[in-house]
């Protein structure tokens, strides 16, 4: 049986949730405390046992590439001043077997995925999208790549979600369970609205693919906002051979948009070893104004 050992991370998107924060910054630049997204994601795949990792990148990416190479004068500057701890930060991040591939008309996520057709050949890979990070006894890419030694098949990974969020997810028909958590999947529909969703089960932004599907995305016509989306494809796919879903069940942290980013920068943050301390006092002590600030205020005496 071949082996997954590459992935892929569209990473070309415009970032528009962010502005002006990303009008010439890359979103997957963002720092969750002091770590951008993205480093996130490519440890996840590391640790997974990923040997390679394709980067589709588009304009204002360039420093996704720096961030994951040397940086010489940096490295001379922190070991002259004997800053060990730091040095190791930031060599850590350029012992990956990185590469790159610009997108140059982003026309959605099928398209992104496409671009990688030369990079993957004939082999089953991973696809990891930058909004979702993941925590779990068990990295959520090792599961798929776990589910794929006795599937030999694609398997995407699933979560519950609101029922009113559907159209914000690619939502599977889950159809027949064919081990606890494991679908062998009926339907795959990109952000159907709630009344039209099949279930509540939606994609989260890690797949194992099959190497067919590139032939499906070659002639995927556009669908939901007018992209070549990657669930349609994936759809077609699952009518010529089987398609799984695998439901994840550790923690899921969106940081695709601001409210979700914000929660996931406070919550690593209390576990991070330098703040943790005092951001747990800091939101104590603001929960307390709060609360007080939402106190009726007592009548002033007339005296
Ligand atoms: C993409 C996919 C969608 C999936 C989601 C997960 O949507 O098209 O199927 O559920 O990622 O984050 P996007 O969030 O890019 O609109």
């Amino acid at each position: 049986m071949v082996k997954v050992r590459k992935a892929v991370i569209p990473a070309a998107g415009l970032g528009t949730r962010f502005l002006p924060a990303t009008k010439a910054m890359a979103k997957e630049m963002l720092p969750i405390v002091d770590k951008p997204t993205i480093q996130f994601i490519v440890e996840e795949a590391l640790k997974s046992g990923i040997e390679d990792i394709l980067i589709v990148t588009g304009k204002a990416k360039r420093p996704i590439e720096d961030h994951f190479d040397a940086n010489y004068e940096l490295e001379a500057n922190l070991k002259e001043k004997g800053k060990t701890e730091l040095l190791k930060l930031v060599e850590e991040t350029t012992d990956v077997n990185l590469h790159f591939i610009r997108q140059s008309h982003p026309r959605g996520l099928g398209h992104a995925v496409l671009q990688a057709k030369a990079f993957i050949g004939d082999e089953p890979f991973i696809v990891m999208l930058g909004d979702d990070l993941m925590e779990d006894e068990i990295p959520l890419t090792r599961q798929l790549m776990d589910d794929y030694e006795t599937t030999h098949a694609s398997t995407i990974a699933v979560m519950k979600v609101p029922h009113e969020d559907t159209s914000k997810y690619g939502i599977i028909n889950p159809g027949e369970e064919v081990e606890p958590g494991l679908y062998n999947v009926k339907d795959f529909v990109e952000k159907p609205k709630p009344e039209k969703a099949p279930s509540d089960l939606a994609i989260i932004g890690r797949y194992l693919l099959t190497p067919e599907i590139f032939q499906v995305l070659e002639t995927q016509a556009p669908g939901a906002g007018n992209e070549i989306q990657l669930t349609d494809a994936i759809d077609r796919l699952n009518k010529t051979q089987r398609v799984f879903a695998h439901q994840f069940t550790g923690k899921r942290y969106d940081v695709g948009d601001k409210f979700g980013f914000m929660k996931t920068s406070i919550e690593y943050g209390l576990k991070h070893p330098e703040v943790k301390d005092n951001l747990k006092e800091y939101i104590i002590n603001l929960g307390h104004e709060l609360e007080a600030q939402d106190q009726p205020q007592a009548p002033k005496t007339e005296k």
